[in-house]
């Protein structure tokens, strides 16, 4: 037991050490997160040859719907703004990155209105087709009533629902899409820069609300219904909890004599 904590004072010493000698040459820190909402910040040294911290936002959109994903990290290249966005069939990609080459350069949290604004939405025909849409890293959250119903605008007359990923920095988010579609039903592969590449795919469906994700059916067991006591939240109250509450009002009960 004492040993072990000797070598890991011992080993301690030595991270610390190492990480004071280290801050007096040149390498690089940058923050760097990996959750979509970058709420998992931490301090990262930088490999040879990344030279630079980054921070990038892609916004992606469809219909009333956005997910935001941030990302921060090290990287190579050269200290620059970038920011843009692009629409394919029914999805907007809003994209915004810098980078820049001093330790924890990118600390701040660029706002969301830094990204660059979207084309107006056109009004869409008279007999429109209307479609479920989300847009999210998990499905799950596509149930119900959080995929929202839209009015597709014109030349969109088909459903999608479809999945993928979006690579960015060196971190994998899936996503899920419910959208409208135009008829050759697209599948996205959407190469952007060294910072990250959306790809997608998925089948389109014609209809009003043909895109529904149906709720995971729940099977009830067909013996014992009807008198089972059940709480309001649905669970069966445990037996330890039934003979607490005998117990209570048994005290009770006594009290009152
Ligand atoms: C909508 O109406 C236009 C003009 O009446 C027609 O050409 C088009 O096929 C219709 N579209 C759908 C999806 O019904
Ligand atoms: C988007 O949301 C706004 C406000 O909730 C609503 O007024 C608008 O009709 C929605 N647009 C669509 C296309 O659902
Ligand atoms: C994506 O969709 C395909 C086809 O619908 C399905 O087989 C696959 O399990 C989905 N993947 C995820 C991560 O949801
Ligand atoms: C995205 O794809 C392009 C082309 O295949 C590739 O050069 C680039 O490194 C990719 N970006 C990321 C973040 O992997």
């Amino acid at each position: 037991m004492i040993d072990s904590q000797k070598v890991q004072y011992t080993l301690l010493v030595c991270i610390y050490m190492g990480a004071f000698l280290l801050t007096g040459s040149e390498s690089l820190e940058c923050h760097s997160c990996t959750k979509s909402d970058c709420s998992d910040q931490t301090v990262v040294e930088c490999a040879k040859p990344m030279n630079i911290c980054t921070e990038i936002i892609v916004l992606l959109r469809t219909g009333n719907q956005s997910l935001p994903v941030r990302h921060k990290g090290c990287a190579s290249g050269l200290s620059s703004i970038i920011s843009y966005h692009v629409t394919f069939d029914g999805l907007t990609i809003r994209h915004f990155e810098f980078g820049c080459d001093t330790s924890l350069c990118n600390a701040g949290n660029t706002p969301f209105s830094t990204l660059p604004t979207e084309p107006p939405v056109v009004d869409p025909p008279e007999n429109a087709t209307e479609c479920h849409t989300c847009v999210d890293t998990d499905e799950s959250r596509c149930l119900g009533e959080n995929a929202q119903k839209i009015i597709c605008p014109a030349g969109q007359d088909r459903c999608y629902r479809g999945n993928g990923s979006l690579l960015i920095g060196n971190v994998l988010q899936p996503i899920f899409i419910q959208k409208c579609s135009s008829p050759g039903c697209p599948s996205f592969n959407y190469h952007a820069s060294k910072w990250y590449n959306l790809s997608l795919s998925g089948s389109c469906c014609s209809g009003d609300y043909c895109n529904k994700i149906l709720a995971p059916v729940v099977t009830l067991p067909t013996n014992d219904v009807g008198s089972k006591f059940t709480t309001k939240n649905g669970a069966t109250p445990s037996a330890t909890s039934i003979s607490l509450l005998v117990i209570i009002f048994a005290v009770f009960a006594i009290g009152k004599f």
